[in-house]
């Protein structure tokens, strides 16, 4: 929305923002400029539609060039809009937080069957998972482990608001297990969405992704992709106080990558193993049980 001249209409704020977007090379431009021009009037896209030629007050013109130069300079829109939609449900998100992706339900799907009765989630970033698996599972007692302090805030608001008996503890979520199993018993299920990108693919990533999202969300130990699944593997099967109850799982979404050595070590470890896989034919989520 660069002309001098400012829009009149919602229907020419929607056109102008619709150009600037595919200029900046924004995906998916029309639909985004839908989304920010409606979040910018405080309307949905449909009641958008209905307005188009309604006049515009120099404060919403104002609002909408904000939120579009945020979104030239690539911040996703999910932080723009402060939400992002995960199982059906809108969870707040902001930087310093990993957005919920879709291929992530797939953990949520297969939870759903499995008879859990204490559920830890490590690595909740926006708390999506333990939120939706707390909401799935009423019967669970579900904790939320997270080494971020902007994640676990952003994860204590949605559990306040969806699922308040989710139990949030911040600090290193290996520690929090074994602590948890310690005093509390091993847990039926325990499911991760760990950091897993390789250092490497960087350069791959949208620059939503790779100058937005936080770094330690998005990739694993340098040199190292399979290191969270290997930590979760040994720790829910050692020997001495596995984190793990015997017949309980473990759910674990991987890299593109991953599977066939981390399925290796998961048969070693005398784990019955199961790849399952995403919407796109990616083997995505580890499934274990003990
Ligand atoms: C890929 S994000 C997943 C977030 C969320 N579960 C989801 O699926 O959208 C990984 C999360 O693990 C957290 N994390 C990384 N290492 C951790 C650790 N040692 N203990 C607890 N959380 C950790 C990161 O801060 C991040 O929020």
């Amino acid at each position: 929305m660069s002309s001098a001249t400012p829009p009149s209409t919602a229907g020419e704020m929607l056109q102008r923002s619709r150009e600037f977007l595919a200029r900046k090379g924004v995906e998916e431009a029309r639909l985004e400029a839908e989304l920010l021009v409606a979040h910018a009037l405080g309307l949905d896209r449909l009641r958008l539609y209905m307005q188009l030629d309604r006049p515009l007050t120099p404060a919403e013109i104002d609002r909408a060039r904000d939120l579009l130069v945020l979104r030239g300079k690539r911040m996703p829109l999910a932080y723009i809009r402060g939400a992002r939609e995960f199982y059906g449900r809108s969870f707040n998100v902001g930087p310093g937080v990993l957005i919920p992706r879709p291929e992530t339900e797939l953990i949520v799907d297969l939870a759903r069957a499995l008879p859990a009765v204490r559920v830890a989630d490590l690595g909740t970033g926006s708390g999506c998972l333990a939120v939706t698996l707390a909401l799935e599972l009423p019967q669970a007692e579900v904790f939320a482990l997270e080494n971020s302090a902007a994640a676990a805030l952003c994860a204590g608001a949605n559990i306040a608001r969806f699922a308040p008996r989710v139990q949030l503890i911040e600090g290193d979520g290996f520690e929090s297990l074994e602590r948890l199993a310690r005093e509390g018993g091993p847990f039926d299920l325990i499911v991760s969405n760990p950091p897993y990108i390789e250092r490497s693919e960087a350069g791959q990533l949208a620059p939503e992704v790779s100058e937005h999202e936080p770094h330690a969300a998005l990739f694993a130990p340098e040199g190292d992709p399979d290191h969270f699944a290997r930590r979760l593997l040994e720790c829910c099967t050692r020997a001495d106080s596995p984190v793990l109850a015997p017949g309980g799982s473990l759910l674990v979404e991987l890299g593109h990558r991953q599977a066939p050595r981390v399925r290796a070590l998961a048969q070693k470890l005398k784990l019955e193993v199961q790849l399952v896989r995403d919407g796109a034919g990616i083997e995505r989520v580890l499934s274990c049980r003990r």
